[in-house]
């Protein structure tokens, strides 16, 4: 009998509960995502005051801000390799802990470099979060819960940014200016970056509370540990048969490491390739151009700066509407419908967006951008629109698939080269957007569009459909809706 025939049987005989136990271990592993969304927003509030302070030029600001995506691309990129040594919940603690020391470190800055350091540092913690959070997550979680639970991530994540953003308005408002002191005479934009303390603690301390992952010990050998945990949470009965099952897709004797993703034709296995090409076309699309350069966006379509923040707040909010309907419905529609969907609504409302840039004009006297009637209509409902559908279908979907899709033995290795290739897009397309929009936010705004068509394309040609499998029906997935075979 074949694994996925043997997993269909055992799904069968034990309908699988939502333990309620299940629910809580996803929600603190996801607080990591909260860190993850609180810790790249931060900045935006305490960029001007912090430029002020330290007198930087627009260069070392830039840098000053992308330094910490350049962290999260390393923390992930190791985070792999140390959780299959130590085991997941040890790297979860030691991201807590560089988020706590960069919290403080950050805020406690004496200059821009140092402060440049504790960025990097804390980016080192976010990307750790970034992969061990949906490894551990699909781990844990009972199969038809899977995409549901992997996605608390996500709201995590947007939860986070809101968070954020909303300390940082708090904080700027109590001492009258982020620039400006209170509570024993500390600037408020170092209250924004200490702030961050508290959930890295929290995260930290729920960590050590947190059951190690039942593919970890069974691939340590810790049976007794892993049948414990198995027959507690996944609601697994005949917990035998499951291990017999993860053992076999783990049997090889020698370690886990980066050289089992090599194979196949390009280099790396098919679906390392998706990972990553999933991972990468999340980051083109521009999502992050919406949340990090908001001003500009709004300013263009006639708010003013005083509005700007509730113009934030309300995408922000929208942000975590569209997560909660994903949630509602990816363990009933599949990954695959749902990102089509995704990249056909972001290709629309992009295509749009350039669309009515291209009818931009520049303010006498400045060089801000305004949109006349009723294209500044058309860009504010065709962006947030690219919102709404960024975060019902890719948003949270890249990384419930990244933590699901790989078999167990590559599963830790391949998304930290997947979250790694994230993260170096995510600052590659911040980093480059200032230049884009000097060309002209039209051609940027198109660009981002040709990708989103361009994953429409990917998805329909290769991404597996993972809904309702077991984690170890993964090694024999098929591409897209053709019948070849990952490895
Ligand atoms: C996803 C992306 C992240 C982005 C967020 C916005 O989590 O990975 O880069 O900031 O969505 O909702």
């Amino acid at each position: 009998m074949s694994t996925s025939e043997q997993s269909a049987g055992s799904t069968a005989q034990h309908a699988q509960h939502l333990n309620p136990k299940v629910v809580v271990i996803s929600v603190a592993a996801a607080i990591g995502g909260f860190l993850f969304g609180f810790d790249t927003s931060v900045i935006n509030g305490a960029v001007n005051a912090l430029s002020d302070e330290f007198a930087l030029g627009a260069g070392l600001t830039g840098f000053a801000v992308s330094s910490a995506l350049i962290g999260c691309a390393v923390g992930a990129w190791f985070a792999g390799s140390l959780s299959n040594r130590f085991g997941r919940i040890p790297v979860m603690v030691i991201a807590a802990i560089l988020f706590f020391i960069s919290a403080i470190g950050s805020g406690l800055a004496f200059g821009v470099w140092d402060l440049i350091v504790w960025r990097v540092v804390g980016g080192l913690g976010v990307g750790a979060a970034s992969v061990i959070a949906p490894a551990y997550i699909a781990e844990v979680a009972p199969a038809r819960y899977r995409g549901r639970l992997g996605s608390l991530q996500q709201l995590a994540i947007v939860l986070g940014i809101f968070t954020a953003l909303l300390s940082n308005a708090l904080l700027a408002n109590t001492a009258g200016g982020a620039a400006e002191s209170f509570w024993f005479g500390v600037d408020a934009w170092r209250w924004m970056f200490m702030i961050e303390a508290i959930p890295a603690a929290v995260y930290g301390v729920m960590a050590l509370f947190l059951p190690e992952s039942p593919r970890y010990l069974i691939a340590k050998n810790e049976l007794d540990k892993a049948s414990r945990v198995l027959y507690d949470f996944t609601g697994e009965l005949d917990v035998n048969l499951k291990i017999e099952q993860i053992r076999r897709t783990l049997e090889r004797e020698e370690k886990a490491s980066l050289r089992d993703l090599v194979g196949g034709r390009f280099g790396l296995k098919p679906i390392v390739w998706i990972g990553i090409l999933l991972s990468l076309f999340q980051q083109l699309v521009g999502i992050n151009v919406i949340f990090y350069y908001s001003t500009t966006l709004w300013q263009s379509v006639g708010f003013d700066e005083n509005q700007d923040l509730l113009t934030s707040t309300f995408t922000s909010v929208m942000n975590i509407v569209a997560t909660i309907i994903a949630i509602l419905l990816v363990d009933r529609v599949g990954r695959r419908l749902m990102l089509l969907v995704g990249s056909a609504g972001m290709t629309v409302s992009l295509g749009l967006m350039a669309l009515a840039f291209s009818f931009g004009e520049i303010a006498p006297g400045t060089d801000a951008i305004t949109l006349p009637d009723p294209w500044s209509t058309v860009a504010l409902i065709s962006a947030n629109a690219f919102v709404m559908f960024f975060g019902t279908t890719w948003g949270p979907l890249v990384w419930v698939l990244l933590g699901e899709m790989f078999p167990n033995r590559i599963r830790a290795s391949a998304l930290a080269v997947a979250a790694a290739a994230q993260w170096a897009a995510n600052w590659a397309v911040s980093a480059t957007f200032p230049s884009l929009s000097t060309v002209g936010l039209s051609f940027a705004y198109g660009l981002y569009a040709l990708f989103a068509l361009l994953s429409l394309l990917f998805v329909f040609l290769w991404v597996p459909e993972t809904k309702d499998r077991e984690l170890e029906d993964m090694e024999d997935l098929q591409l897209g809706r053709t019948k070849k075979t990952t490895t």
